[in-house]
């Protein structure tokens, strides 16, 4: 159950303290990628969240590509690459987006995606939730329908949910 899949998740997250920048607790997802049992089921957990037909995975760069490409295999689905600024060949739709010291900004091809597109949107970690905002914004803006966003964890205390209102957002793990 989700109980059983939550501890399996927390117990093969790796906490680093002070990476990359002092006073970042960073949750390392690497040894829950290297389990092959764990990360099957995680899979298949976080391509469950949404009932009803799933065109597109969108995965956020670069953990998020690792979780959206084999969520959108099991889906049946196809596979949109949500990267940083200036990754990727034009035509290119971009959104901004405010980080705690700057701006930063995620692109899509939107040539990729059709009109009224279902949109499974994956990523690894729920922050302060300004990537998935911005990732939402951008792929309703190329004229998709995002149904639903799915993450491995989600760090409570950055508040990120606040950034989605009205979404079906699930988190495998929730942590303070
Ligand atoms: C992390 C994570 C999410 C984002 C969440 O990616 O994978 O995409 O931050 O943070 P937010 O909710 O505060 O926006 P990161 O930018 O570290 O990229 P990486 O996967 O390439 O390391």
């Amino acid at each position: 159950g989700r109980v059983e899949l939550a501890r399996l998740v927390d117990g093969l997250l790796r906490t680093v303290p002070d990476f990359p920048e002092p006073g970042i607790q960073f949750r390392d997802i690497m040894p829950l990628l290297a389990d092959a049992d764990a990360f099957a089921r995680v899979v298949q957990a976080l391509a469950d969240h949404v009932h009803g037909p799933v065109d597109l995975v969108a995965g956020m760069e670069a953990r998020g590509f690792l979780l959206a490409a084999p969520v959108a295999a099991a889906l049946r689905a196809g596979v949109v690459p949500v990267r940083k600024a200036g990754k990727l060949p034009g035509p290119v739709a971009s959104q901004s987006f405010a980080l705690e010291y700057g701006v930063a900004a995620v692109e899509v091809q939107p040539g990729t995606i059709p009109d009224g597109a279902r949109v499974l949107v994956v990523d690894d970690v729920l922050a302060t939730g300004g990537t998935a905002a911005a990732t939402v914004g951008l792929l309703e803006a190329c004229g998709a329908t995002v149904v639903g966003l799915s993450f491995l964890v989600e760090l409570e205390g950055l508040g990120g949910r606040a950034l989605l209102p009205g979404r079906s957002v699930d988190s495998l793990l929730t942590l303070g």
